[in-house]
């Protein structure tokens, strides 16, 4: 009795120790990502030749019907989240809000998008856009898709475009840059008609502290008399969409707006283009670029795995699935 304490013990503790190991293994997988450099030089390598792979765009579309179903589960409906229904808030753990009369009347019916989108552009914002005169390019796509409300007032217009389709609005962006919505909403109001009609896509099912934020600015627009439908994300369609690039090896604890826009698109579109996602500190010029193309604020790291999510971007473009634009488009057009 005496000697098997111990003994027991031990075993207890190595099994914890050996816990503990795997679920490092699983946070902090033990693989190495190429360094920027690398990432750039391969970029460099590819040249500027790319053609469109049939074949893999409807494969790959295939694909995210599978695990996601973008169509008809991108947005919160009154079709797929019913009264009595319950939403999981994907980015926190076993919290949920249940669809009462008070939420269900702010849910669209169905799917509002005319399907399938033909010409689909993703705008991120990153410093690469600055002097790349992609604007034209840009807004010639059927369907532009930006993020994070980002500006498009007269100096960017040449680089990034005027017309926009669907923009997204993080609640975080809502609680910084006006001030919640408890005050005055004009400024956000005039703020969005930037953004002409287009659908403003909220995921104010992923963390508690959002939602409310996310109410206020449906309601702010609805009562100004706008234009712009609120779609709520639905956070069951950004678990999957996780969950799909999880198992491509994006270790990331949260995938960036970018990346779902992104898969989204992939599911949507019958082509997709992407400008402004380009992780990096230098050009492919190794010239210093800022890190958007309006400022040089830099994220909080650790959250997100850009130069990670670039690469399966760079995966696709290089197989024809998408075409990714890092360069000057004067240039790639003439
Ligand atoms: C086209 O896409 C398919 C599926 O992803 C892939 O197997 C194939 O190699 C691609 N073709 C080219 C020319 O890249
Ligand atoms: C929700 O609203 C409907 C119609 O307005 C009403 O019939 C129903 O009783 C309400 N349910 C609850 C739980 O308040
Ligand atoms: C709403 O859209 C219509 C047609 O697109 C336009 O004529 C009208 O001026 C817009 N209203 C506002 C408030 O933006």
């Amino acid at each position: 009795m005496f000697l098997r304490c111990p003994r027991s013990k031990a075993s207890v503790w190595i099994s914890a120790l050996c816990g503990l190991v795997l679920c490092w293994l699983y946070i902090y997988p033990v693989y190495r990502l190429p360094s920027d450099k690398e990432i750039v030089n391969e970029v460099l390598q590819q040249g500027e030749v790319w053609k469109k792979n049939e074949t893999g765009i409807n494969l790959f579309r295939k694909l995210m019907k599978a695990c996601c179903d973008p169509q008809k589960m991108f947005a919160v409906t009154k079709e797929n989240s019913p009264l009595g229904s319950v939403l999981w808030y994907d980015g926190e753990l076993y919290h949920s809000r249940t669809v009462n009369n008070d939420t269900y009347p702010l849910f669209v019916q169905e799917t509002p998008l005319q399907l399938p989108l033909k010409k689909c552009a993703v705008v991120g914002n990153g410093g690469i856009l600055k002097r790349s005169g992609c604007g034209r390019a840009i807004d010639q796509a059927d369907f532009v898709m930006r993020c994070n409300l980002p500006p498009l007032s007269k100096e960017y217009t040449e680089d990034v475009g005027t017309r926009t389709h669907l923009v997204t609005a993080n609640p975080s962006i809502i609680e910084k840059r006006f001030q919640n919505l408890l005050w005055s909403r004009k400024a956000f109001i005039d703020s969005v008609k930037a953004y002409g009609n287009s659908y403003i896509y909220m995921p104010a099912f992923s963390m508690k502290p959002g939602t409310e934020p996310s109410l206020r600015a449906y309601y702010s627009l609805a009562d100004s008399g706008s234009n712009q439908t609120v779609l709520f994300a639905n956070p069951d369609f950004l678990w999957s969409v996780g969950r799909f690039w999880k198992g491509r090896g994006v270790h990331a604890k949260r995938l960036s707006t970018g990346l779902f826009l992104v898969s989204l698109a992939l599911g949507l579109c019958e082509e997709v283009a992407l400008y402004g996602f380009w992780p990096f500190s230098v050009d492919l010029r190794q010239r210093p670029i800022s890190h958007h193309y309006y400022d040089n604020v830099l994220p909080f790291s650790g959250f997100h795995a850009m130069p990670e999510e670039f690469l399966q971007l760079w995966h696709l473009h290089k197989s024809g699935i998408l075409q990714m634009h890092v360069e000057a488009c004067a240039r790639e057009s003439s």
